[in-house]
């Protein structure tokens, strides 16, 4: 089923003011493949994928999700559209309100596509295996986030994408806030859900390495233009690009090896 294309991006194109940050970024990633997104800080990464699930307009280009075009999408038809992707940021302490137990930050997609009609007993059951599948005990639900290491926030997020069961989940640098070991535990975490759920992911990451790892494609990007895309194993051990050549060099050994799998 490796050939259904889930998401299909042509020509994205974002400038503000008289800055082009992104400039014609075509991609697909078909249903079930982890396509990875790399760059230098400030290469546009965040803004395509921002553009991606509509969080910003385009200045031009399209996006059409599982064949529906997302930028023509009414208000209503772009909410259910959303439950059908998650995103995870790169800040778990900013994603998640202080303010609010686990509880509620877990349920509150619920509340917001009431279709779903989760309550009670059948939300706490749907809650509690979701947090087990991240690894954190049904105690955290009474919790607050700060009282939460990063790398567990990291798996908060993570569950509360995962919940509404949507078919792409992006990912913007979910590691890059983490201690090298806490960032493996949670790719190798990822890795898992991936293969259980058949997820299909956009990995946004500056790490060559972590991209070899974990994606099947991968995508470069360069001060807002693709310049280089293929298989992950291929590019990474092949770069044909200088600047995929440059990037490698500059990524520090990741410590993949510390990873227990
Ligand atoms: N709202 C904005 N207004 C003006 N410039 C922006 C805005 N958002 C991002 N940029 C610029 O666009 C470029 C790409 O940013 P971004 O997509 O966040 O890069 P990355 O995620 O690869 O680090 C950067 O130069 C950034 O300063
Ligand atoms: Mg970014």
């Amino acid at each position: 089923m490796l050939s259904e294309t889930l998401l299909r991006a042509d020509g994205l194109t974002k400038r503000y003011g008289e800055h082009t940050v992104v400039r014609d970024v075509s991609l697909q990633i078909a249903r079930g493949e982890i396509l990875g997104l790399v760059g230098e800080s400030g290469s546009g990464k965040s803004t395509v994928a921002r553009m991606v699930l509509r969080l910003i307009e385009p200045t031009a280009g399209s996006v059409v999700f599982d064949g529906v075009d997302v930028l023509a999408a009414s208000k209503e038809q772009l909410r259910r559209l959303r439950r059908r992707m998650g995103i995870v940021f790169q800040d778990p302490y900013a994603a998640l309100n202080p303010r609010m137990r686990v509880r509620d930050i877990l349920a509150e997609p619920f509340a917001i596509h009431k279709e779903e009609r989760l309550r009670g007993a059948k939300l706490q059951a749907r809650l509690t295996a979701m947090l087990d599948e991240v690894g954190l005990p049904v105690s955290s639900l009474s919790r607050y986030p700060h009282e939460f290491s990063g790398g567990q926030r990291q798996r908060i997020n993570i569950a509360r994408a995962l919940l509404l069961r949507p078919e792409l989940l992006v990912l913007d640098e979910p590691v890059s806030a983490l201690d090298v070991s806490v960032g493996a535990q949670v790719i190798n975490l990822l890795r898992d859900l991936q293969g259980r759920h058949g997820l299909t992911c956009l990995f946004i990451s500056h790490s060559m390495p972590l991209v070899r790892y974990l994606c099947d494609r991968v995508a470069v990007m360069q001060r807002g233009r693709l310049v280089e895309m293929g298989g992950a194993v291929a590019i990474c051990d092949h770069p044909q690009e200088p600047y995929t050549q440059a990037l490698i060099a500059a990524t520090p050994e990741f410590a993949l090896p510390a990873v227990v799998r």
